[in-house]
């Protein structure tokens, strides 16, 4: 688009005396270096929260080979009959991902929906200026939720709080979710969609507070704006569910600010707030490894400090009713990023934000992971973002599909956070991680440190319908491997159901079309089950107990 790209924003903002420095203090504690054991008590009365079956939905954009070549392509080898790619919808099929973000991102914001229904013929070809990409039209709305339900997916679906008004919101919600009788009903009935496609969830707007994003507004503006697109959807789908535009990150100067303003206008309308996340192992790390495996503990903050301000703006309000969470873009990306990554040229379907991930990118995806598990109480929706070519752990070419190395911790907490999380309070060895620099976020505001960090990063799930316990655990340790000592208090664990890691000797080890297997998951010797376990956790691992209780 014209004007300020993300990265020139945050750059600029940096360079005006806006960073603020790192903090430098230790916590507290006492270091246990010596010490190799970390112990952790479970018992299967003290839980968190039921876990979301949205808690790893996925996002899917109008951008560069994320829907064209990516899930659509009428021309390859795999396309079914609605030119959707069969080997596609069957690893997402296979993942089980429950929902998933759609049309955008920055897209979102410039993208009139009415261009993507309807005879494909008839569709304009139109300049998306998010991405400065040609916009064929020949996959939109119905394509997608057909699509979707065909991969076991529920539809989100993105409103252009950009360009489009509070009218385009409803008349969209009209199109999809009534039966008939209506002016927009009928005209989804008319371009083959005899019944309506229930869409639940509708996020209003796309990180309206960047001023990357085509028809960014302030704060109070939009809270306004939102309140009356919800008002107006509500008249016509009351069952849906929204969730207002949060700020696009802790390293945004409005951060907070944004939030809460947004909050005090449309609290009453809105079901949940987003949160928005990127991470990278560049100048916010030092380039470190040990700190980049630490950072999903600023997920973990980030999660803290928005359920904060909610909460604040309930008790103010004097509402009875607590907001979710919806982080609903959350991933690694600092490569493919910027410039040219971001610069379709005008040409359709582009080779846009392309990252390959490495073994240490899928370590901290584990780790992003667990903190979502354990703010299963707040968190309702969270989507990887994304799903397929871009910022993706699916990419394609003509011959097939590759699973990136983060593929493979998103597929394990789809497979095996389910039923509840549980309160564990691990006690062990930690490294002091005491300040941080820039954010990958292109030179935004800096976070303070984390103070000490533990090596071992434990989450544990129940899940009572299948009778299975299921712990998950980052080793931060890039040397050693790291003993874990689990004591069950009223549980008693008859068999192993599973005990694999990712791991390698390499933490830039990336897996490609012509080598596919580099970062896969290994299988770890079972420990005996019981009351009281012990196990080894390999260093630079992330790891999966799964158990028969
Ligand atoms: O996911 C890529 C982009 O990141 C999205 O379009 C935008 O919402 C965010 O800045």
């Amino acid at each position: 688009m014209n004007g300020l790209s993300r990265r020139g924003f945050l750059k600029h903002a940096s360079q005006a005396g806006l960073a603020v420095a790192g903090s430098s203090a230790l916590g507290p504690f006492a270091v246990a270096q010596g010490d190799r054991v970390t112990r952790v008590a479970i018992d299967s009365d003290r839980q968190i929260a039921p876990i979301s079956p949205y808690l790893f939905g996925s996002f899917l954009e109008h951008l560069g080979r994320a829907v064209y070549e990516g899930i659509y392509d009428p021309g390859s080898k795999f396309a079914d009959n609605n030119g959707f790619r069969t080997d596609v919808i069957q690893e997402v099929q296979e993942l089980r991902v429950p929902i998933i973000r759609y049309p955008g991102g920055n897209f979102v914001s410039g993208y009139h929906w009415l261009d993507g229904v309807g005879p494909k013929k008839n569709r304009p070809a139109v300049l998306d200026r998010a991405w400065n990409t040609l916009e064929t039209n020949q996959f939109g709305t119905n394509e997608f939720v057909t699509w979707a339900r065909l991969a076991g997916a529920e539809p989100l679906f993105g409103l252009n709080f950009g360009t489009g008004s509070a009218e385009d919101a409803a008349a969209l919600v009209e199109y999809c979710n009534v039966a008939k009788g209506t002016k927009w009903s009928e005209l989804r009935r008319s371009h083959g969609y005899d019944q309506p496609h229930g869409v639940k969830v509708w996020c209003v707007g796309n990180e309206m507070d960047g001023p990357w994003q085509i028809g960014h507004m302030p704060a109070r503006e939009y809270g306004i704006k939102a309140v009356d697109a919800a008002r107006q959807m509500r008249a016509v789908d009351p069952s849906i569910k929204l969730v207002a535009c949060g700020s696009s990150g802790p390293f945004m100067p409005t951060y907070i600010d944004w939030d809460r303003t947004v909050l005090e206008e449309c609290y009453d309308e809105v079901d949940g707030i987003s949160l928005h996340r990127y991470w990278g192992n560049d100048e916010e790390t030092n380039k470190d490894s040990s700190t980049y495996v630490a950072m999903n503990l600023a997920m973990d903050r980030q999660i803290r400090e928005i359920a904060a301000v909610c909460d604040a703006v309930q008790a103010r309000k004097r509402s009875s009713k607590q907001l979710h969470l919806s982080f609903d873009e959350w991933n690694v990306w600092y490569r493919a990023r910027g410039g040219e990554f971001s610069n379709g040229h005008g040409k359709p379907a582009p080779h846009l934000l392309e990252e390959q991930y490495n073994l240490e990118d899928a370590l901290l995806v584990g780790g992003l992971a667990n903190s979502l598990i354990r703010h299963s109480d707040r968190v309702k929706i969270a989507c990887l973002a994304q799903l397929v070519n871009v910022i993706a752990p699916i990419m394609t070419n003509e011959a097939g599909v590759l699973r990136q190395t983060i593929y493979y911790p998103y597929a394990w907490a789809l497979k095996y956070a389910r039923g509840r999380a549980l309160i564990v309070s691990p006690e062990g060895p930690a490294y002091p991680v005491a300040s941080l620099g820039r954010p990958v976020e292109a030179i935004g505001l800096p976070s303070p440190g984390f103070g000490d960090v533990p090596y071992l990063d434990v989450v544990a799930t129940l899940d009572p319908e299948k009778k299975t316990a299921t712990l998950l655990v980052l080793n931060r340790d890039l040397e050693k491997s790291r003993s874990l000592e689990i004591a069950w208090h009223d549980l008693t664990p008859a068999s192993v159901i599973a005990f694999e890691t990712i791991t390698g000797s390499d933490l830039k080890a990336i897996n490609t079309f012509a080598d596919p297997k580099r970062v896969v998951p290994q299988k770890l010797d079972n420990p005996r089950a019981g009351s009281k376990m012990s196990v080894d956790l390999p260093p630079r691992s992330y790891s999966v107990l799964s158990l028969a209780i």
